[in-house]
């Protein structure tokens, strides 16, 4: 068997756990955890790895029961944010109820500007997840893990981030009352530090990459220093990945219950790229969307691109790299889900591409230009590589597309130093005139 997903984590499985908790738990339609690789089941509980094979763990839900008509008429009816999607989520039932940060039901913005400048006419669409409450998509993988963290007794809520998720992190912790204490790489821009610190939790730099990071984390985890720690991306990231899925749930939605054609989606570990997949299965599944094909494309920075490097040379195990990219949000080098996306990739027929810094720059103005959207680099990476794609003859331009940004250029301004005023003039019309602005 190819062992997938766990290089870059420490393995814990069913049976070592630092768990408080043992006794079921009540986490909505999510009725067991089972492995990726081999099927085999354990209860619900704080572990992410096969006592069996070391794969990875992820949700198995009973959706037995469900009526298509009557779930699509009380998802409509829900709230405006992602607890409209309850009933398909591992999360109580009276989650709506609870301090939670509510993130999701983001503007799923028709981009007919951006369109006409890279030559799609079948419908092009950017999914701007910067509308979320700490400005990236992270915020909905941490609000599920957040219930988790509740269910199982976690005290302390906590993180490798590449920035983005230690801001959503700080801010569901200080909203639900939890002690937060995050890790992120020393060398972060200046705007994902302040979004992380901003929350009052504690925030600590490592001296290292994410990948550092990560492995810091995981030995945490198996300290007692570590004991009672929720980490919503390693103990607690069966349940924290489903949040990605309110991606698709969403999208479809709001396209009228209806599969795109195409998705552009980045990747940093991956985990977002997999659940997107698995959110459109089940809507298929489901039968609140029609069955029909959909190719899923990822997106990477050049600087960091180990998935887009194995998937052109055609392997199906992901080559760990050394980043060195302006996008650092998507800076990991060894993609725990970096195999699953190649998978995906294939399957569907999509691809997966990167983008150099040069172009994520200027793909971030671009969308700017056009759509009124400021990106952060991740999103200078999708819309770079939608381009990019588009003219190798890879993407259809004549197909519906959905590109994703998933978080807020106000974080990321050093990508875009030097974009700045115009003219600087004195306050009369003479002046104004001399500088050609008349
Ligand atoms: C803005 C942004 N987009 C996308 C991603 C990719 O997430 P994943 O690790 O699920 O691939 C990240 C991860 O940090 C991110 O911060
Ligand atoms: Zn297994």
């Amino acid at each position: 068997m190819r062992r997938k997903g766990l290089a870059s984590m420490a393995v814990q499985t069913a049976e070592s756990t630092t768990s408080p908790a043992a006794a079921p738990v009540d986490l909505g339609p999510a009725a067991a955890l089972s492995c990726r690789e081999c099927g085999h089941r354990v209860p619900l509980g704080p572990v992410f790895a096969c006592e069996e094979c070391f794969g990875p763990l992820e949700i198995a839900y009973d959706f037995s029961g469900y009526d298509t008509e009557k779930l699509r008429a009380r998802i409509e009816a829900g709230p405006a944010n992602i607890w409209r999607y309850a009933p398909l989520l591992p999360v109580p039932a009276d989650v709506a109820d609870k301090p939670n940060i509510n993130p999701g039901w983001t503007k799923l913005v028709k981009a007919d500007r951006l369109a006409a400048e890279l030559g799609v006419t079948g419908g092009l669409y950017v999914k701007d997840d910067s509308g979320n409450p700490t400005h990236s998509f992270k915020d909905r993988v941490v609000a599920q893990a957040l219930e988790a963290a509740r269910a199982f007794g976690f005290t302390t809520l906590s993180c490798s981030s590449t920035g983005n998720l230690a801001g959503a992190v700080g801010a569901a912790a200080a909203r639900a009352g939890l002690r937060s204490c995050v890790f992120i790489p020393h060398d972060l821009e200046q705007g994902k530090v302040v979004m992380a610190a901003v929350y009052g939790g504690e925030l600590v730099g490592i001296e290292g990459n994410y990948d550092d990071v990560n492995r810091f984390c995981s030995e945490l985890i198996g300290d007692p220093a570590g004991e009672g720690w929720g980490f919503v991306n390693v103990n607690l990231r069966p349940y924290y990945a489903e949040g990605s899925k309110t991606l698709a749930y969403e999208i479809c939605e709001q396209l009228g219950w209806r599969l795109p054609d195409q998705l552009v989606v980045p990747i940093a570990s991956g985990s977002q790229l997999t659940k997107i997949d698995k959110g459109l299965r089940e809507l298929i599944e489901l039968g609140l969307v029609e069955d029909r094909p959909y190719k899923i494309f990822g997106a990477q920075a050049e600087g960091c691109s180990p998935v887009s490097t194995a998937f052109k040379a055609g392997h199906d195990v992901v080559r760990p790299q050394k980043p060195d990219t302006i996008a650092k949000s998507l800076a990991i080098g060894n993609p725990a889900d970096g195999p699953y996306v190649l998978d995906i990739a294939r399957r569907t027929g999509g691809a997966v591409e990167d983008v150099d810094d040069e172009r994520i720059v200027a793909a971030i103005k671009l969308l700017a230009r056009t759509e009124g959207i400021f990106a952060e680099t991740a999103g200078g990476v999708t819309v770079g590589v939608t381009k990019k794609l588009i003219e190798a003859g890879v993407l259809d331009p004549a197909l519906t597309t959905v590109v994703l940004n998933t978080g807020d250029g106000l974080k990321t301004l050093d990508a875009v130093a030097g974009t700045g005023l115009t003219a600087t003039i004195r306050p009369n019309l003479d002046s104004f005139r001399e500088a050609g602005l008349a």
